[in-house]
């Protein structure tokens, strides 16, 4: 008891519990020796002193009464043996915790290869399609046109019909641009290229705004080059101007307003940080984790490729984009993308 305890028993003769060791005092120790001394209840307990986690000292504590009145207490030092007990809990932590990342990101792995797989076979399938339906639709269009024409001093009705033919015709054609905007996808065909050029072309393919919307772009004086295929970029840009623009439509004003600087990705490298935002309608919570699935749409004359494209692209760009938590209204989508590196070729 003295080298463990760090005591000389002598000297302990005569005194209270409390007196011999006074932490002791105000705890329940005291109590339950003098009940193991004076009714033989034997009490058993493990003291573990943990210092910053780890076990400094640890007792395995047992009283008991050895004639009515007189207990003896025996302590035996644990202290390894609640080393080893702590360093596995903490090794199972780890362990558990190892297994929960690795599982998060199997799942976000496998939801992006499902995603992915979709995608492509909706292309391929969307391809085909486009190819059989093309030609039937040029004959539609046609046809139309020339009823238009040979039908001129026909009732309104007519007409009325006529220019329905034309604008479904219109639509269907769309449908199949952007479907053929997938199958398109090939390999990016990377170069360095200007951001400044690359939204340029995307604002002049999503068709002049509204004119109650007003477009502000905010890029740095230093031109922010990117190592990115021009051609992929346009649609890329061009899908998420043409969402802000439709979620502004029916507003009295609204502002698209696209920024960029230059900063590092998670990995540490130099990218550059775009936002796409607007003061439209926004993206209900309940819609946020659908809107990069393709062929989710809310709007009446959507498809849903818009947003799946753009990540496809952005992604095979070694790039990310998401969907922020704007503060204000409207939505905005932050897209990080490699930045060129000296050497990077200017031509295709
Ligand atoms: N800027 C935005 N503001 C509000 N909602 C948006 C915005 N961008 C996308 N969304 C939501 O995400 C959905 C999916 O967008 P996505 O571009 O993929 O498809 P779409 O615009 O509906 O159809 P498509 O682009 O194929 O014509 C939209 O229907 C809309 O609900
Ligand atoms: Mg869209």
């Amino acid at each position: 008891a003295d080298r463990i305890l760090g005591i000389t028993c002598a000297d302990l003769i005569g005194k209270t519990i409390e007196e011999a060791f006074p932490p002791l005092a105000g705890t329940e120790i005291p109590r339950r020796y003098i009940e193991a001394a004076a009714h033989g209840t034997p009490w058993f307990f493990e003291q573990v002193d943990y210092d910053d986690g780890t076990v400094a000292g640890a007792f395995e504590v047992h009283s008991f009464q050895t004639r009515p009145g007189s207990m003896a207490v025996s302590f035996m030092d644990i202290t390894d043996r609640k080393q080893n007990e702590l360093a596995l809990a903490q090794y199972r932590d780890r362990l558990e915790a190892l297994v929960d990342e690795r599982t998060a990101e199997l799942r976000d792995t496998q939801q992006k290869l499902l995603a992915a797989e979709r995608l492509a076979v909706l292309g391929q399938f969307a391809g085909n399609v486009s190819h059989e339906i093309r030609n039937p639709l040029g004959v539609i269009s046609t046809s139309a046109y020339y009823l238009k024409r040979r039908l001129q001093d026909q009732d309104e009705k007519i007409h009325k019909h006529i220019a329905q033919i034309s604008r479904q015709v219109d639509n269907c054609t769309r449908i199949i641009k952007s479907m053929l905007d997938l199958t398109r996808m090939e390999t990016p065909r990377k170069k360095a290229v200007p951001l400044s050029e690359c939204l340029d072309a995307a604002l002049c393919s999503a068709g002049a705004p509204p004119r109650h919307i007003k477009a502000a772009l905010d890029l740095p004086a230093e031109p922010v080059i990117l190592h990115a295929d021009p051609e992929q970029m346009r649609i890329a840009f061009k899908n998420l101007i043409k969402n802000a623009f439709q979620a502004m439509e029916s507003d009295a004003s609204g502002t698209l307003t696209i920024t960029a600087r230059a900063a590092v990705d998670d990995s540490g490298a130099p990218c550059a940080q775009i936002t796409v935002s607007d003061t439209g309608h926004g993206v209900p919570e309940q819609m946020r984790d659908k809107v990069f699935q393709p062929l989710f749409t809310s709007r009446a004359t959507g498809i849903g490729f818009g947003l799946s494209i753009t990540q496809m692209i952005i992604e095979r760009h070694d790039g990310a984009i998401t969907l922020e938590n704007s503060a204000g209204p409207g939505a905005s989508f932050l897209i990080r993308l490699p930045l060129a590196r000296e050497g990077d070729s200017h031509d295709e």
